[in-house]
């Protein structure tokens, strides 16, 4: 989605957007945020920060820097900001310039434009931008996850009949509005990346960073959480948290 679609879901946000920040998602980025020792000394930014639900968990850093592309995103995030040191202003991850800027660097679900050139730039920018040995937190959503719910509506259509069961489940699945080749959703003019693993750890090789490590943000069965048909009782559904160094 570009700007201009951001920008309309910026007063209707919680509705709209699946989030890692509602409910009873378990996000191990909150963990490992509260880990960090000597925050009074460090800089932190947020790449795509939409409304700023990280505000109150960044605010004992020593700088705080926090962006987003949508002018309406801002706007609401700067309303909201009672914070001198933290600065909140409108710019696109894929032009950024900063340079050994800041000790850690969280984009979350922000990486979410389809074009591989665009990933790959932003990536980049976002590695020059982090300090040496600083730390990148990402979450990014996952294909995989798209692939195992697809699995769990084929196999619940195998119960209720063999014949017919695949044709049934892609319906279901809106496999027609996949392109799995490429991890995109495409619904009318609106495309967004889903990434697979090894597309995660391929593109931030590339870009230098090394310790690359990963664990996942469970959504729970519920649709207040996750737009995934439910299927309690089976496991969860997830995007994937990254971890990574300069
Ligand atoms: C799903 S929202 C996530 C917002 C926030 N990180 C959160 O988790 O609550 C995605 C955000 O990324 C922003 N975004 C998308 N592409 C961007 C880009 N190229 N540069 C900066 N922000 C971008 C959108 O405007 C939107 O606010």
């Amino acid at each position: 989605m570009e700007e201009k679609e951001w920008n309309k879901l910026a007063s209707k946000y919680h509705e709209e957007i699946v989030s890692p920040f509602y409910g009873s998602v378990k996000n191990p980025l909150i963990k490992e945020l509260r880990k960090i020792k000597g925050k009074k000394k460090r800089s932190v930014a947020e790449f795509g920060c939409g409304l700023f639900y990280l505000m109150e968990e960044l605010k004992d850093f020593k700088k705080v820097h926090a962006s987003d592309f949508a002018e309406n995103m801002v706007k609401k995030a700067k309303k909201k900001n009672k914070y001198k040191h933290i600065s909140i202003k409108r710019e696109d991850m894929r032009k950024i310039l900063y340079k050994d800027a800041f000790d850690i660097i969280i984009s979350v679900n922000a990486l979410l434009m389809p074009s591989l050139p665009d990933i790959k730039q932003s990536i980049t920018n976002l590695h020059k931008a982090l300090k040496e040995k600083g730390t990148l937190f990402l979450i990014l959503p996952s294909m995989e996850a798209v692939l195992y719910h697809g699995l769990l509506i084929l196999d619940n259509e195998l119960k209720v009949k063999q014949k017919g069961a695949v044709k049934k489940a892609k319906q279901r699945f809106e496999n027609s509005k996949y392109d799995l080749f490429l991890g995109l959703y495409k619904e009318g003019e609106e495309h967004q990346k889903f990434y697979y693993k090894h597309e995660i750890q391929y593109f931030l090789k590339k870009a230098g960073f090394t310790d690359i490590s990963f664990e996942k943000v469970l959504y729970p069965w519920d649709k207040n959480a996750s737009d995934y048909e439910p299927f309690p009782g089976e496991e969860q559904i997830w995007d994937w948290f990254v971890k990574a160094t300069k």
